[in-house]
């Protein structure tokens, strides 16, 4: 199984990872046990993300088998999922002094998951990044268990449940890119 990683800027693999978004946005998904996707992206306003600030991708005979997007909290706080999140730790002084990228959504096709895809597209996405920023801040969905396992034992990472900054049913995760 040969993966290759780059980062999106622009072109026609904005629309492959919005594809790959459809299939797994929830309530759609065929097996929400092994994960699921709550933010749904516009093609215009991924477009204005990646080029801001690139997503990693993994790519399998020519096709997006899986990504990272991510943003700055400015473009982010312009969602409405994520506007409460950028919100709330812009209030806390221990974050608000630190240079941090918000995580907006990771997925990894079902017909690659266990191979350490995840864990190969956080680590591209750290070399990528971590000499413009400190950390990576997103939330996961407490009823998401396989992406919180999964996210749990990557290297660097640190679960906060239960923040309260959203819904009851978020939970929010740093990885720490340095
Ligand atoms: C959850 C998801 C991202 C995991 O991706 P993946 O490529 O299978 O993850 P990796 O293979 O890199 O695994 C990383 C670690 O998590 C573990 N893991 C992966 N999926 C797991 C699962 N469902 N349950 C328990 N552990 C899991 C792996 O065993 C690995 O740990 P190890 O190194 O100790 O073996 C993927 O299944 C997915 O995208 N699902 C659909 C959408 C989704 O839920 N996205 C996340 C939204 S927050």
């Amino acid at each position: 199984m040969a993966v290759e990683f780059e980062l999106l800027t622009a072109g026609p693999r904005v629309e492959e990872l919005l594809a790959l978004q459809q299939r797994y946005l929830r309530p759609s998904v065929i097996d929400p046990e092994r994960g699921f996707l709550t933010w749904r992206c516009g093609e215009s306003a991924l477009r204005k993300i990646v080029a801001e600030t690139p997503a990693a991708v993994a790519v399998n005979s020519g096709c997006v088998v899986g990504y990272i997007v991510v943003s700055t909290p400015q473009t982010a706080s312009e969602d409405e999922l994520f506007s409460p999140l950028i919100e709330h730790l812009r209030s806390l002084d221990a974050v608000a002094d630190t240079s941090w990228l918000t995580l907006c959504q990771a997925c990894v096709d079902y017909a690659f998951t266990g191979h350490g895809v995840l864990r190969a597209l956080y680590s591209f996405l750290c070399d990528a990044y971590r000499a413009r920023f400190a950390h990576g801040i997103g939330e996961i969905s407490q009823l998401n268990r396989a992406s919180l396992r999964a996210h749990l034992k990557l290297p660097r990472f640190r679960g906060h449940p239960k923040t309260g900054v959203s819904d009851a049913e978020k939970a929010t995760t740093t990885a720490v890119l340095t």
